[in-house]
């Protein structure tokens, strides 16, 4: 004999939320906290990183504070080293010694690392509080702020632990992006190209002939304002064409990790000194490579995005310290192994 009791548990959610494109977006910000943008907070978590800091997350919480808000600034040392499960634990520690509980809204200011690491705190602090994203790189603008993503590193592979977690708004500072180094800002060019290449040839096309408008090739920051903005709206285009068919990424969201199979293992190998999008694009020249050989794409198409990568500045080649044995081995602890992490690596030799 046994007993059953059905648990009916349907949901029906709507995760709708804009995303504010401009330059300097701090009023707007307040104003949508002002206009209940998030219900039933009574306190507000700046996240931050230790160069963002002084650059954008103090700057927001003096406006936060005067306009009445509770806010406080909590900062971790910037770098996609820190994005880890160990920072995270001590944000968590920092905020509930300052009595933040279910009550509060996690505002992530900064680049990919804040937003992860911030948006993977929002999804599972007091089992998830609201959270909202303020991008101030291009790379945060092109991927990590937007689409719902979280998560932080492990030794083993990048990204592997995390949530979805749906912000309630993504704001994207253009002005920010002229505080970017140029390494920075190439960084997340590839993410575009990554776009570009999945989804939209004329936006290709339109980055073949506008590059130079982005970046120089002396390597100056020209951020043209039309084309900045023309490439953000692109990028949440085609990011949210793919987004709204697959949020979880059981199928066609797979197509946005493009580049990214070969590409964070040589983030992983290189202990970071790449950046993620420089990953990415030597990731996105080798699948190309691949994708000429198996007939998907002609030498022209092959050529082309080899080019573009190599006029935004970005490397197209497997740094000479990382073996082929290294990156084959390294990319078995992808998400994406169908195998499993450790199953298969267990079983090979
Ligand atoms: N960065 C890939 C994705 O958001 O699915």
């Amino acid at each position: 004999m046994s007993a059953n009791f059905r648990v009916a548990l349907k949901k029906v959610v709507d995760y709708s939320y804009d995303i504010e494109i401009g330059e300097t977006l701090f009023n707007s910000l307040i104003e949508d906290l002002k206009r209940g943008i998030v219900e039933n907070v009574s306190k507000f978590a700046v996240i931050t990183d230790s160069k963002v800091e002084a650059l954008y997350g103090q700057a927001l919480l003096e406006q936060m504070i005067q306009n009445g808000f509770h806010a406080e600034l909590f900062s971790f040392p910037a770098g996609e080293k820190s994005k880890t499960r160990e920072t995270k634990a001590q944000l968590e520690d920092q905020l509930l010694s300052r009595s933040y509980g279910r009550d509060c809204c996690i505002i992530a200011v900064g680049g990919g690392a804040v937003t992860d690491l911030g948006g993977f705190l929002a999804g599972t602090f007091g089992r998830g509080v609201p959270s909202l994203n303020y991008a101030t790189t291009l790379l945060a603008a092109a991927d990590a702020s937007i689409g719902g993503k979280t998560g932080v590193n492990t030794p083993v592979a990048t990204n592997l632990i995390g949530v979805f977690h749906q912000p309630k708004k993504v704001y994207i500072d253009l002005a920010a992006w002229r505080t970017l180094p140029v390494r920075e800002l190439r960084s997340g060019l590839a993410e575009t190209i990554k776009h570009a290449c999945i989804a939209d040839a004329g936006f290709f096309e339109f980055l073949e002939r506008n590059m130079d408008k982005v970046v120089s090739s002396e390597g100056e920051l020209v951020l043209d304002r039309e084309v900045c903005e023309q490439i953000a709206l692109h990028n949440c285009e085609i990011k949210y064409s793919v987004v709204e068919k697959d949020e979880l990424e059981n199928n066609l969201r797979q197509i946005l990790n493009l580049g990214h199979t070969a590409g964070r293992a040589l983030e992983a190998l290189s202990g970071y000194e790449l950046l993620h999008g420089e990953a990415i694009a030597i990731g996105l020249a080798i699948q190309v490579r691949l994708a000429e050989q198996m007939g998907f794409v002609s030498s022209d198409e092959k050529l082309r995005v080899i080019a573009l990568l190599q006029k935004a500045g970005l490397p197209t080649e497997i740094p000479a310290t990382i073996t082929d044995r290294m990156l084959i081995d390294k990319m078995y602890t992808d998400k994406k192994c169908v195998m499993g992490l450790y199953g298969l690596c267990s079983k090979r030799e």
